[in-house]
């Protein structure tokens, strides 16, 4: 396990600029056209993967992405790191419109932005040596750290909690969890602003799971940089971000800080999703004043065709008329906190009691969340 995380000097001024934020999302869309007919193929309707969506992230700040798989949480993130053009909407990065940046101009902001992958496995070259895989993008970038790139790349091994004698290894030597420190210490390698880590402890043991999102945490904390941290349960999120939105179908339904998502959650959908994580450490007595389980009928609706209104009305048990007629508007509700947003019509009260004990994944990550609590 990594201890000390050395600081480099430049990044000690990680701060936004004014309050900028560093990271502004505007009503992004990304629709995957489909195609069929014979024998001329044509497009006949569209993925909506990701449908108007809005997010804020501040430098240093690590804000989760949560929803069910399918809901568009990688799309999301590959639009953010730009591996993906899209369709309409704003991303801005430091106040520079990436949107529509072609490859030249994204150039300077490549290295500032980082993507972590779910699978620590194939996202790294079983031919390269880790030397090679961790040096890589410092290469493509022609960045030479003083003191040699290989000098760089076992400070690196040591920062991610890996022995930095292990250079010359092949990835096919290490755990997943080890691997999953590989990909952490390239995301690293060029100093970014910004890691988009798209469900990256998902593969792994829930042990192994709390090392790397301590890692993770670190990491975030230290050497100030932001995340913008994808999971398909609400349980990971809560260790380590400070604000998280829940995205279904392509939209973001619920978003504000994690007390007011995991303590106060108005979205039917968040009440579910919540409903969903394990409940460990409670004895009978202590269930006793749990909420009741919810289970979601039914499957999630295509994003092709999603359902009008409200897109949660076909699973949702308080849906009226007015559910299918009219869209919700993301916006605060009555009751709610400043920046908590709800996107519903009929909303749940907020609900305090018998909540927060209950969402535990891991004795583990609850040792790290007290770390956290200030
Ligand atoms: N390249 C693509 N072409 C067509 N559809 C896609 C493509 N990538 C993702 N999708 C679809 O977009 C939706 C959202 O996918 P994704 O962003 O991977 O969701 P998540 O990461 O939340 O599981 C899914 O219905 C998926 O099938
Ligand atoms: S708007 Fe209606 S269907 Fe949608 S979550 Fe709220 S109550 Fe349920
Ligand atoms: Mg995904």
């Amino acid at each position: 396990m990594t201890e000390d995380i050395v600081l480099p000097a430049s990044r000690e001024k990680n701060a936004g600029v004014d309050g900028e934020p560093l990271l502004q999302v505007s009503k992004l869309t990304k629709h995957f056209p489909v195609k069929g007919g014979f024998p001329i193929r044509r497009t006949i309707g569209a993925v909506q993967a990701v449908d108007g969506i809005d997010i804020t992230v501040h430098a240093g700040e690590s804000f989760g992405l949560v929803g069910e798989s399918g809901c568009g949480k990688s799309t999301t993130g590959r639009l953010i790191t730009r591996l993906l053009q899209p369709t309409t909407g704003t991303i801005s990065y430091r106040g520079q419109d990436i949107s529509h940046a072609n490859r030249k101009q994204l150039a300077p902001i490549r290295s500032e932005i980082q993507m972590i992958f779910q699978d620590p496995y194939s996202s790294l070259n079983p031919r390269q040596t880790v030397g090679k895989i961790i040096s890589g993008p410092m290469e493509i970038n022609d960045i030479n750290p003083e003191g040699g790139r290989e000098k760089r790349v076992r400070e690196l091994l040591e920062i991610v909690g890996l022995n930095p004698e292990h250079y010359n290894r092949f990835p096919h030597e290490f755990s997943g969890g080890q691997r999953q420190r590989i990909g952490v210490a390239r995301a690293l390698a060029l100093e970014p602003k910004l890691i988009v880590a798209d469900e990256p402890v998902s593969a792994l043991d829930v042990s192994i799971q709390a090392q790397v999102v301590n890692l993770l945490q670190k990491v975030q904390k230290e050497l100030g940089i932001a995340f913008l941290f994808i999971a398909h349960d609400l349980a990971v999120v809560r260790h380590f971000s400070q604000r998280v939105a829940v995205m279904y179908l392509g939209k973001i339904i619920e978003v504000g800080d994690r007390d007011s998502i995991y303590t106060r959650p108005r979205h039917p959908y968040t009440h579910a999703l919540l409903s969903a994580v394990p409940e460990v450490n409670l004895t009978d007595e202590d269930s006793a004043g749990a909420r009741e389980r919810i289970r979601l009928a039914g499957d999630v609706p295509s994003p092709i065709s999603p359902p009008s209104g409200c897109r949660f009305r076909t699973r949702c048990w308080k849906a009226q008329d007015k559910c299918a007629a009219q869209e919700p508007p993301l916006i605060q509700i009555s009751g709610n906190r400043a920046d908590h947003l709800t996107a519903c019509h009929f909303p749940e009260e907020p609900t305090i009691e018998g909540r927060d004990e209950d969402i535990v994944l891991d004795p583990a990550l609850a040792a790290l969340e007290e770390g956290q609590a200030e």
